[in-house]
């Protein structure tokens, strides 16, 4: 059935401009009733950040921004759904065009600017769930407020009571001044205000774990710097990381690869990957990782694993790919499992990660 649904819905999604083909997504998940995907295998649960996940596969931010189809992605077999970015305020993000797909290279650019319906409208649809999967809530500032961090805080304060995990986003490059937030003395501030604040609502709400989601384009010493902080503050986990502002030489449409904004999918596979390994001997096991950028089939999951891994995100994958990607993963994940007898992913974490960051930097 989904096969199917693949088959018909993307060359029609394709046709379309990127942006209505997003709209009509959203829309195709709200009103067809699709089959709820088999129960995970027992194999695939992780344990991360106190919480207990289905399965590693989850919907990075930005597909589901203001929460409108959570029930939706979770029947589709996704292990756990990322919405956002929110911010506090709605706004409605930049000028079309702003979303170009990169199709000979299976990439996406979007220069979207945090697109949100704002912390009402997202608040009201999580606080009337009533399911249980995993949902975590992407939080960024308006672009225009006048102190960014009061932003994050006030969003920790609001989404305390249904957030399953928070992320602090501080590496869109589409808000003007918001990577800054990743330099050291900015970061060190923001980590400190907002793990007061998760803190402070934590006595009422119960204790939401904190993630930190960097840019693949920070130097090393930044990265030393951003691990070292978020050491520091007992930060929960990081994801890396974001869309990137590089744009790798290997690219065929350098037209479309003139366009300003964050470039995803598979171009950002192998410098996502890299800054995800050298985070990982960073942070030395202090806090698991989220790999995102370039996630598109089941090998492309494991090397993400491989290389530090716990868990793994997608957005740009389901563009090409269709929803048929997750559970083409999954199976694939049981398949490795299986080949070296093993009981459960844990043992693949960062098993490659010293190796990758001995490599020649990708170009
Ligand atoms: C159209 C689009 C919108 C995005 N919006 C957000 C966002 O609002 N917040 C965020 O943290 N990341 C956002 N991202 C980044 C993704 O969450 C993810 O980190 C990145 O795309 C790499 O994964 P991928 O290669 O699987 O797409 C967006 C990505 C795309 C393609």
């Amino acid at each position: 059935m989904i096969g199917l649904f693949d088959r018909l819905s993307l060359p029609l999604l394709r046709a379309l401009d990127p942006e209505d083909a997003h709209a009509f997504a959203i829309r195709a998940l709200r009103y067809v009733p699709l089959p709820r995907s088999a129960p995970d295998d027992g194999r695939l649960t992780v344990r991360a950040f106190g919480l207990n996940f289905p399965n590693p596969v989850g919907i990075a931010a930005g597909f589901d921004k203001n929460a409108q189809v959570v029930e939706p992605l979770l029947r589709l077999g996704f292990g756990f759904i990322e919405v956002g970015t929110v911010t506090p305020r709605p706004q409605a993000g930049n000028p079309r065009p702003c979303l170009f797909r990169l199709d000979s290279d299976c990439g996406v650019i979007n220069r979207l600017g945090f697109n949100s319906e704002g912390e009402a409208a997202v608040l009201a649809r999580l606080a009337a769930r009533t399911g249980d999967g995993i949902v975590g809530v992407n939080i960024g500032a308006n672009r225009d407020a006048a102190d960014r961090v009061s932003d994050y805080v006030h969003l920790i304060e609001a989404f305390a009571p249904v957030a399953r995990y928070f992320t602090v986003n501080v590496s869109s490059p589409n808000t003007p001044g918001l990577r800054d937030l990743q330099q050291a003395r900015a970061l060190d501030d923001l980590l400190a205000r907002v793990l007061d604040a998760r803190e402070r609502v934590g006595a009422r709400a119960g204790r939401t774990p904190v993630l930190l989601k960097i840019a693949p384009d920070l130097t090393l010493s930044d990265l030393d710097d951003a691990v070292g902080i978020a050491r520091k503050h007992r930060i929960d986990g990081m994801i890396v990381g974001n869309t990137t502002i590089s744009r790798p030489s290997a690219l065929r449409e350098r037209e479309k690869a003139k366009e300003a904004g964050g470039l995803s999918g598979r171009p950002l596979f192998k410098l996502a990957t890299r800054m995800l390994a050298e985070t990982f001997v960073r942070a030395e096991g202090a806090f698991p990782l989220i790999g995102a950028g370039g996630v598109d089939s089941g090998a492309t999951a494991i090397a993400k694993m491989k290389a530090g891994a716990t868990l793994v995100q997608l957005y740009s994958g389901l563009v090409f790919r269709g929803i048929g990607l997750v559970a083409e993963i999954k199976a694939d994940l049981l398949a490795a499992l299986r080949r070296g007898h093993r009981d459960s992913l844990a043992s693949m974490v960062g098993s490659e990660a010293a190796n990758i960051t001995a490599e020649s930097w990708p170009s």
